[in-house]
Order: C-alpha cells, then structure tokens, then sequence
C-alpha cells in the first residue's frame, strides 16, 4: 500500500518536474524568437489591411457563422425530438427509486430497516388486511372491522369487495394516510404525523405499484382515467342515495 502510493508519488513528482523543465525551455525559446523582431505592444500593432480583411477574414467569419448556424439548427431540434423520452425515462427513474423507499417504508423499523414505519403491523404482513378488528369510528364500537387490505387499494370505491368504499381518487389515499381516519393514524407532520411529504409520496407511489398489479385495468382509479370518471359518477350516485332518506 505504502509502495503503491509511493510510485504514484514518485511517478507525479516526475510528470511535474517534466512539466516544469518543458515550461522553461519553452520561455527561453519563447523570449530568444521574440528578440529577432522589434517589440510592438499588441494594442499599437497594425489591424489587417482592407485586402486582408474583404477577402480572406471575412470569407472565414462568414463560414464560421454557417457552421455555427448550422450546429443550432440541428442541434435544437435534436434536443427537442429527444427531451419527451429523456424526461420519460428520468421519471421511471425516480419512480422505482420512490417504489423501493415505499416498500421499506411500510416495513416495521428495525436496525436495518431505518426508514420502516410498520403500516404492516395493522395491514398485515403482506399488506392484505389486518387480523385485529378496531373500533367503529362513528360510534366507538369496538370488533368494528379489519385494517383494510391496501394491496387492492387502486380499486378503490370500485373494488367488487368493496374494501374501498371512500377511495375515489389517488388524492383520498394521500388524506386517509395523511390525516388519518378512525383507528387509522395520521401519518403527515403536517396532522401531528412522523412522516414527510416525500416519504408519503414514496408510500403512496407503493401502494400504486403493488395494487396496480393485483387490481384490472378497468377498474383501476390511480392509473386509468375512465375508472376514476366512473368512481366520481358512483361516489356522486351514493351521495344523493344517502342523503335522500
Ligand atoms: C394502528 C394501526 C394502523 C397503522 C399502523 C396503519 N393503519 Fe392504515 N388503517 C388502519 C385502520 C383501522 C384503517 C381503517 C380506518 C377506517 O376506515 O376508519 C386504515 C385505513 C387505511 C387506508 C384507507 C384504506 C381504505 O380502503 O379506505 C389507507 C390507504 C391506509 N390505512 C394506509 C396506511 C399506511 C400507508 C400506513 C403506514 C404509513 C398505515 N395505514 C398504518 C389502521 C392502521
């Protein structure tokens, strides 16, 4: 160890010191060509003379602008085409790696599961439902129900179950974790809760991946829009059922 770092510092001390030997000799070859001719400070040397300057410079300039032009011409329109995939990909990107924190997040804490919070100690291990009932939230009745099943949480309202009935939307998931409903803790700083925006987000970015998988497209509400326009309509039709009576 001692040796390596000893050559490679030997090795520099030398590609210096060669560098330092090739700078003065290049002063010195510098300096005896400069003595051959009559020492003129840049600004009083003379500017290229008109002949100089019609033909040849200007042709030069000239050509140099085509180039430039040309560069930007196919230079933005590359980035253009190109930018829609790049920000596509960037955004997968940050996806899985929100997906990996949500997945460790819902986890109980442990040494090396820093970031666990333990959704799983009411869902269920796998998320598919709690096995202790709680409380009814309305009249405090206890043996009420189980933590529902989150693996199939993008149903939502259109579950067949009906696990979800008050999930229309992938915004009623970030309120239910954010504040909290019944038995169900408020998770957000912001409703007295341990977890960031961010670390929300990675959870319900989870939640979205792993019910995407177990829950039809058609009925989808996080991912499908004509799902969510369905939900709406059911959410809006049980309302005015319910508030009829
Ligand atoms: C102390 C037990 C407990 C813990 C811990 C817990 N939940 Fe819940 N959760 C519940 C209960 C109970 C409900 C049902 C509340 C209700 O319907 O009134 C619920 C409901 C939900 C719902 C709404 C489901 C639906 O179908 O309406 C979501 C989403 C949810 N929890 C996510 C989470 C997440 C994410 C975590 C971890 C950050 C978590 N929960 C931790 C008990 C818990």
């Amino acid at each position: 160890m001692l040796a390596e770092t000893n050559t490679a510092g030997i090795i520099l001390v030398a590609l210096g010191a060669l560098a330092f030997a090739l700078s003065i000799v290049a002063f010195v070859l510098r300096n005896r060509a400069r003595g051959k001719k009559a020492e003129v400070p840049n600004a009083l040397r003379p500017g290229p003379a008109d002949a100089a300057l019609e033909t040849p410079l200007l042709n030069r300039l000239q050509g140099w602008g085509v180039v430039l032009m040309t560069f930007f011409v196919i230079w933005f329109p590359l980035q253009w085409l190109f930018e829609p995939s790049r920000n596509l990909s960037q955004e997968n990107e940050l996806r899985v790696l929100a997906e990996q924190r949500g997945a460790q997040a819902v986890l109980p804490y442990s040494a090396d599961n820093q970031l666990g919070v333990g959704c799983t100690r009411c869902h269920g291990n796998e998320l598919k439902g709690g096995v202790i009932p709680y409380t009814d939230p309305t009249t405090g009745a206890p043996g009420y129900g189980y933590p529902p099943n989150l693996t199939t949480i993008c149903a939502g309202i259109l579950d067949p179950a009906g696990a979800h009935p008050t999930i229309v939307s992938v915004e009623d998931i970030y309120q239910v974790i954010q504040e909290g409903r019944g038995d169900m803790p408020s998770w957000s700083i912001r409703f007295a809760g341990a977890l960031d925006d961010q670390q929300i987000n990675d959870i319900v970015t989870y939640l979205i991946s792993i019910s995407s998988q177990v829950v039809s497209n058609d009925i989808n509400i996080c991912t499908n829009t004509d799902a969510q326009a369905k939900a709406l309509a059911l959410a809006e039709k049980n309302q005015v059922v319910t508030e009829k009576p």
